[in-house]
């Protein structure tokens, strides 16, 4: 892959892909900048080098030309960030759309309307690659976080731009780091999976099993591992068709060495709610009227233990709700212990969006050596796949 110390920008068109996909509320309100934070360096690169920034992206999925999932919204909080007009069209391809960019002087920048509009986008349409094409001379994947997908936007495109390719600073940046984790880690190395459910997370955690030396598992999955070792979990969240799974995972980790750390105590409610009277129990008896939502107290001590001894520290998905407050306690302390052993010298690696938006919200995203802005690419690259973007670049 070529790096961008190889471009030279100076009035060429650069069509950038990046990931806006960033979470919004109800009001349209951006609710976490960070990747848009996170592609400023490719952009500002691009613009303070005399090139004209075509920027492309796509944000959430959109069945039809949704309102509410357009691009616009990002352009002007981008102004903002870069103090500088971003221009916008609602068009990505045709006539229109190249008259706009050819109009745009030195410097200058450009976005466009969100890429999934067009149905063509996801397809990997060929037709489709070669119109974005043709709006510029020059193309750079800086989209780290939609780099296991291949999109006409992200990976099809770049036999129209030959080796006019380019990776961008975010992407190079994603790919060093996961690295880190990946070739040589120092150790142990210990893994952090949380969040609702096992079924997005079955690969990673099989893969998981082939290169860490502890497995620490909470959230709502780790109920289902709880009844998988025979455990009275009550009300709480179980993927019934995914208990086979569990105990296989168990069994795996036991044949290669790997300590899978369960939690021991729950914090428990009589329904998924904050308002709620909350109680804690031994994991494997919760109340048959109750729903486990958190991690309790000896899960914690527990839990640090090991994050404190690890020096190399991989977190996925929180350890309770963490949007309650009288249920984030797990995920708060977990984040905090992870940002302690990275003091003492551990690397420690966070990614997905509820993680990132966990530690924004306890103040600890400062703290840890590396925040990715992938989820699913993030597992995907850990799990030794080849990302269909990255490999489109090399
Ligand atoms: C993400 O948020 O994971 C990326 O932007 C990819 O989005 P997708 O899962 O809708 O393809
Ligand atoms: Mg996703």
């Amino acid at each position: 892959m070529i790096g961008l110390q190889n471009i030279k920008p100076f009035n060429k068109r650069v069509l950038i892909r990046v990931d806006f996909n960033v979470p919004l509320d109800k009001n349209k309100k951006i609710t976490d900048i960070t990747r848009i934070q996170a592609a400023l360096p490719t952009i500002q690169k691009i613009i303070t080098g005399g090139g004209i920034a075509v920027l492309i992206s796509h944000l959430g999925r959109p069945k039809t030309k949704e309102k509410n999932l357009s691009l616009k919204p990002i352009a002007k909080k981008l102004s903002e960030l870069l103090n500088q007009k971003v221009f916008f069209s609602k068009d990505c391809v045709g006539n229109k759309v190249l008259s706009k960019i050819k109009k745009l002087n030195s410097g200058e920048l450009i976005l466009l309307e969100n890429l999934r509009y067009y149905k063509e986008e996801e397809q990997g349409d060929v037709g489709f690659s070669e119109k974005l094409s043709k709006l510029a001379d020059i193309y750079i994947n800086d989209a780290f976080g939609t780099a296991h997908r291949a999109h006409a936007s992200t990976s099809i495109i770049t036999r129209f731009f030959k080796k006019n390719c380019f990776c961008g600073l975010l992407l190079e940046k994603e790919i060093s780091n996961l690295n880190l984790i990946l070739k040589n880690p120092k150790r142990p190395f210990t893994a952090i999976i949380g969040g609702a459910k096992i079924s997005g997370k079955i690969e990673i955690i099989l893969s998981l099993l082939e290169k860490v030396d502890k497995i620490i598992i909470g959230g709502g999955m780790a109920y289902t591992f709880i009844k998988a070792m025979g455990g009275n979990v009550g009300k709480s969240i179980v993927e019934e068709d995914k208990l086979i799974l569990a105990q296989k995972i168990i069994e795996g980790a036991k044949e290669k060495n790997v300590e899978l750390i369960l939690p021991i105590d729950s914090i428990n409610s009589l329904s998924f709610s904050n308002e709620e009277k909350s109680s804690s129990s031994d994991i494997y008896k919760i109340p048959e009227d109750k729903m486990g939502l958190d991690i309790g107290k000896d899960s914690i001590l527990l839990f640090e233990k090991h994050i404190l001894k690890s020096k190399t520290i991989l977190w996925n998905g929180p350890m309770g709700v963490f949007e309650f407050s009288n249920f984030c306690n797990g995920t708060k302390s977990i984040g905090k212990a992870i940002c302690v052993s990275t003091l003492n010298g551990a690397f420690s690696l966070i990614g997905g969006g509820d993680s990132i938006a966990a530690s924004k919200l306890f103040g600890l995203s400062e703290e840890v050596s590396y925040m990715s802005t992938g989820g699913g690419a993030m597992l995907e690259y850990i799990e030794g796949k080849e990302l269909p973007a990255i490999k489109a670049l090399s």
